[in-house]
C-alpha cells in the first residue's frame, strides 16, 4: 500500500468515527458539535468625526432551536481588515431578540431576564472591549434561542443590532469625542430636539446619529464604509444542554430608592484628588441559581467593577484591560478587553431575593462624561 492510500484510508476512518460519535448523543462533549459562522452587519458609512447610531432589524443570525456558545465582534473595513479603535471607536453594539408579526408590523422585544425596566434588553453587547473579552459559555451550558414554544403564535423570532460608532479620524480631542462632550459636537438639543440641561457636559444626548465631532481644520475628509463583523458559535439544542439566562445589572439602577428598575444608563465622574470614584447600586435578585459567567462593562477611565452578594462575598469581579501600543486590539489608552469570571459550576450561587450590590470604580484624576457601569452575568436557574 502506498503512503497515499494509507492516508486516504486513515482519513476515511477518522471521518466515519466522527460521524459515529456525532450520532451518539451524550457521549460527545458539546465542543465536538460546535458550529461557527461569521457575519457582517449592514454597511456603516462614516466621515472623519461623524457618529452613526443606527438600528438594523432582521440581521443575519443562526437559525433553528440552538444554544449560543459565544458571540464576538469587531469593526472591519471594506476589504475585511480590522479597523483600529483610534479610527473607529465602537462606543457600543447590542444584539436584541424580538418577535415580529408574520403578516403585520407588530414587534415585541423579547428581552433578557432583566433587570432594567427599559433598555438594556440585549442578549449580547459590548463596546471597545469587544476584541479581547471572552464570551464563551462553558459546557454543559448554553443560551437557548429559537425555541418555537416561546414565540407567540403568528410571530417569528428575529434579531436586531444597535451599533453606535464614532469616527475619530482627524478629531481635535479624541477622548472628548469618545466621551461625547457636547461642546465638541456643538450640540444644544438632544436627538428629539429637546434642549439639553444647562449642566449636561457630555454623554449620549450629545452624540446621537448624524452628529459631528470637531475635526482639525484642513483635515481631508475621506468617506469610508465599515462593518461590524460578528462571529457566532452555537450547538443544536439537546436535552444535555443546561440553559442559562442573561441578566444585566446597571449601577445607575434606582431600584434601591424608587422600588422600580429605572436605569439612567450613564453617569459622570467629577475630577477630584481622591483617586477613585466609586458608585454602587443594590437590587433584589429575582431568581435563584448558579453564576456560570460574568463580566463588567465600563468606558475609558474605568478601573474595575464587582458584584457582591449579601454579606459582601464576591460573585464576580472584572477589570478593564487597557491597550499599550499601536496594534489593533492593543490601542493605547483604550479599554481593549475586560476580564471575565468562570466560577466552578455550583461554587457561586445567588439566592432568590438576595440583595446583590454592583460596585463600579473609575479613576477621577480626570473628569469623564457619559460613563457606564454594567455587569453581565449568565445564571443557570435552580428550582
Ligand atoms: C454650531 O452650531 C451653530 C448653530 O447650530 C452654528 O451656527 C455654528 O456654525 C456651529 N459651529 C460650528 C463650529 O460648527
Ligand atoms: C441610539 O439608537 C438606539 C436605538 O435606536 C436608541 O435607543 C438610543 O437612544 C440611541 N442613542 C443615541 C445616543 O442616540
Ligand atoms: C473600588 O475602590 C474602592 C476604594 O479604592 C476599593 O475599596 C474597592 O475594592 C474597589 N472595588 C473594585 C471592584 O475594584
Amino acid at each position: 500500500m502506498s503512503p497515499g492510500t494509507q492516508c486516504v484510508l486513515f482519513l476515511l476512518c477518522i471521518m466515519s468515527f466522527a460521524i459515529f460519535t456525532s450520532q451518539t448523543e451524550g457521549y460527545v462533549k458539546l465542543e465536538n458539535r460546535l458550529k461557527s459562522k461569521v457575519f457582517l452587519s449592514p454597511k456603516i458609512t462614516q466621515l472623519p468625526g461623524s457618529v452613526s447610531n443606527k438600528t438594523y432589524y432582521d440581521i443575519e443570525f443562526p437559525k433553528g432551536h440552538i444554544a449560543i456558545k459565544s458571540f464576538n465582534a469587531e469593526v472591519v473595513d471594506e476589504a475585511g481588515n480590522s479597523v483600529s479603535l483610534e479610527e473607529t471607536y465602537i462606543h457600543h453594539w447590542v444584539v436584541v431578540r424580538y418577535y415580529e408579526q408574520i403578516h403585520g408590523k407588530d414587534i415585541i422585544i423579547a428581552g433578557n431576564a432583566g433587570l432594567c425596566d427599559h433598555g438594556r434588553s440585549q442578549f449580547f453587547g459590548m463596546g471597545s472591549e469587544t476584541r479581547k473579552t471572552s464570551t464563551y459559555v462553558p459546557d454543559p451550558y448554553g443560551i437557548e434561542v429559537g425555541n418555537p414554544v416561546n414565540v407567540p403564535v403568528g410571530y417569528e423570532e428575529k434579531w436586531m443590532f444597535n451599533i453606535h460608532a464614532i469616527d475619530t479620524r482627524g478629531t481635535v480631542d479624541v477622548t472628548g469625542c469618545n466621551e461625547c462632550r457636547c461642546e465638541l459636537y456643538n450640540v444644544t438639543v438632544d436627538k428629539d430636539g429637546q434642549p439639553l440641561k444647562p449642566d449636561y457636559a457630555g454623554g449620549l444626548h450629545c452624540c446621537y446619529d448624524g452628529t459631528q465631532c470637531k475635526v482639525r481644520s484642513g483635515f481631508r475628509s475621506v468617506k469610508r464604509d465599515v462593518y461590524l463583523k460578528y462571529t457566532v458559535k452555537w450547538v443544536d439544542w439537546s436535552d444535555s444542554i443546561v440553559p442559562v439566562k442573561v441578566f444585566i445589572l446597571d449601577v445607575t439602577d434606582t431600584w434601591q430608592h424608587t422600588g422600580i428598575h429605572d436605569c439612567l444608563f450613564e453617569y459622570d465622574i467629577e475630577k477630584s484628588t481622591s483617586g477613585v470614584a466609586t458608585r454602587r447600586s443594590s437590587v433584589s435578585f429575582p431568581a435563584a441559581g448558579d453564576v456560570i459567567y460574568g463580566f463588567a462593562q465600563q468606558y475609558i477611565g474605568g478601573i474595575g467593577a464587582a458584584l457582591y452578594g449579601e454579606g459582601g462575598r464576591i460573585i464576580c469581579s472584572s477589570k478593564p484591560i487597557y491597550g499599550k501600543g499601536k496594534d489593533i486590539g492593543d490601542e493605547a489608552g483604550y479599554i481593549v478587553g475586560m476580564s471575565t469570571c468562570y466560577p466552578k459550576p455550583g461554587s457561586v450561587k445567588i439566592a432568590k431575593g438576595e440583595f446583590v450590590t454592583l460596585e463600579s470604580n473609575y479613576s477621577n484624576k480626570q473628569m469623564h462624561t457619559g460613563v457606564l457601569g454594567l455587569f453581565y452575568i449568565l445564571v443557570a436557574e435552580s428550582s
